[in-house]
């Protein structure tokens, strides 16, 4: 079945460079009953071809962000979205409303860019909240700003916040980020806390020579804020297009580097198809054999390491994303996108007509990044044209 069919309702597809080719992760013979053939169906919610149904909802709000981390944007910035081209509150209210009514969607992440820069963000996280007194609602900010807004998010219905924070050494975090924002971002992390944004994750990119020697330090600030830190291995989809595979810091490096310092234990948690791999932290000099038997106290605190790179969850993944401008990418590394909005701004068109469109594009999900084999293989993968900031992450 595919998502240009005729009628009036079909989303158009919007091809951005080479499609994401299938991949073995997962397999369609690994859908329970063999194969599914039966196609998109909104009343299975937002299920794909093989077998996942996405209820995690993330949106970006905004594509425009006052920080170039290097991992993600150009020095210069990309060319934003005007304001009428972005997805307005009202239509924001509504793909929610779809999403959870008919769809099936559970938790709902805003993102950006920088959701904080959008003017009307407060009203947005009031209206999605008086729809739905229980929808765990998150974002994904830098926290520029959040000194301002924090009380009034809080007030409005927003349930937490993660918030990237790559580095507590101010020069380090101006080399990062290309802009010397620290104080503003530390002051906003404080502000977030005091408003009960909690609980309260940062997350951090390790780039190599920059920031990696200094990954034990964030934990060290993090676990002592009662912050739970995850790393996230740097992926291709910064603006400048020069992340490699040697470059990026993986998962089991980062254990590492955060061994020299402390004893990391996985949690005994079910993960539960969330990106991060959780471990309980300890002193250095913990042993395995205190640990086990519970005589070393409480730990510290914990910390996520996300591996996107080499070690992907994407058999387990239950994510829709919504792009600023209205187009459902049902993977971050889509070529494909589907655009929601010449529907949303047709006056005939239905709910019941959108929750169809929605449901196609997400049938057309790949098993996984545009591989065959677990991780990155260069030779076959397709980097989408997009930066992370376009997405939202
Ligand atoms: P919580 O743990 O519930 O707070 O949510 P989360 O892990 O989804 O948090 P967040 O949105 O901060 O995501 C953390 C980062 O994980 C993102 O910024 C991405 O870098 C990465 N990530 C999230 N979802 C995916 C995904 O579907 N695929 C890949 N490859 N990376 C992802
Ligand atoms: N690789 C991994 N994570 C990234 N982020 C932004 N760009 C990248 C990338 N290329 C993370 C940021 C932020 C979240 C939205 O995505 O650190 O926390
Ligand atoms: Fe999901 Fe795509 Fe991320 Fe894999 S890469 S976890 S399929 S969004």
């Amino acid at each position: 079945m595919s998502p240009s069919a005729t009628g009036p309702v079909a989303p158009s597809r919007v091809q951005l460079g080479m499609p994401t080719l299938p991949s073995q992760i997962p397999s369609r013979s690994s859908v329970a009953g063999g194969p599914d053939t039966t196609g998109p169906d909104p009343s299975r919610g937002l299920m794909d071809s093989f077998g996942r149904r996405a209820t995690d909802l993330r949106i970006s709000l905004i594509d425009k962000c006052n920080l170039r981390c290097t991992y993600c944007m150009p020095a210069e910035g990309l060319p934003w979205l005007s304001k009428d081209q972005l997805l307005s509150a009202a239509e924001i209210r509504r793909l929610v409303d779809i999403g959870v009514n008919t769809l099936g969607v559970r938790e709902l992440r805003l993102t950006g860019g920088e959701p904080l820069v959008r003017a009307d963000l407060v009203e947005i996280i009031a209206a999605l909240r008086a729809d739905h007194p229980d929808l765990p609602i998150a974002m994904t900010t830098n926290a520029i700003g959040l000194e301002r807004k924090a009380a009034a998010l809080a007030e409005a219905g927003l349930t937490r916040v993660n918030i990237s924070l790559d580095s507590v050494h101010r020069e380090t975090f101006a080399q990062l980020t290309r802009r010397d924002s620290l104080d503003k971002v530390l002051i906003g992390v404080e502000a977030a806390a005091a408003a009960g944004l909690t609980p309260l994750k940062i997350n951090a990119v390790l780039m190599r020579g920059i920031n990696d020697a200094h990954a034990a330090d964030l934990l060290e600030w993090s676990v002592t804020r009662g912050f739970e830190l995850r790393f996230i291995e740097q992926m291709p989809l910064d603006g400048d297009q020069q992340w490699n595979k040697e470059g990026t810091i993986s998962a089991a490096e980062t254990r590492e580097l955060l061994s020299e310092r402390f004893v990391l234990t996985p949690t005994p948690e079910n993960r539960d198809g969330a990106p991060a791999e959780r471990f309980d932290v300890y002193p250095l000099g913990t042993s395995a054999e205190e640990i086990r038997h519970g005589r070393q106290g409480p730990p510290l605190g914990r910390v996520g390491v996300i591996a996107s790179v080499t070690e992907p969850f994407c058999a387990d993944c239950r994510r829709t994303r919504l792009t600023a401008e209205g187009r459902v990418m049902s993977c971050l590394f889509s070529n494909e996108e589907f655009d929601l909005m010449h529907l949303l701004r047709n006056p005939a068109t239905t709910d019941a007509q959108i929750a169809q469109a929605w449901a196609e594009a997400m049938w057309l999900k790949p098993a996984a990044h545009g591989t065959d084999r677990p991780g990155f293989d260069l030779a076959s993968f397709h980097r989408p044209d997009r930066s992370m900031s376009a997405i939202g992450g």
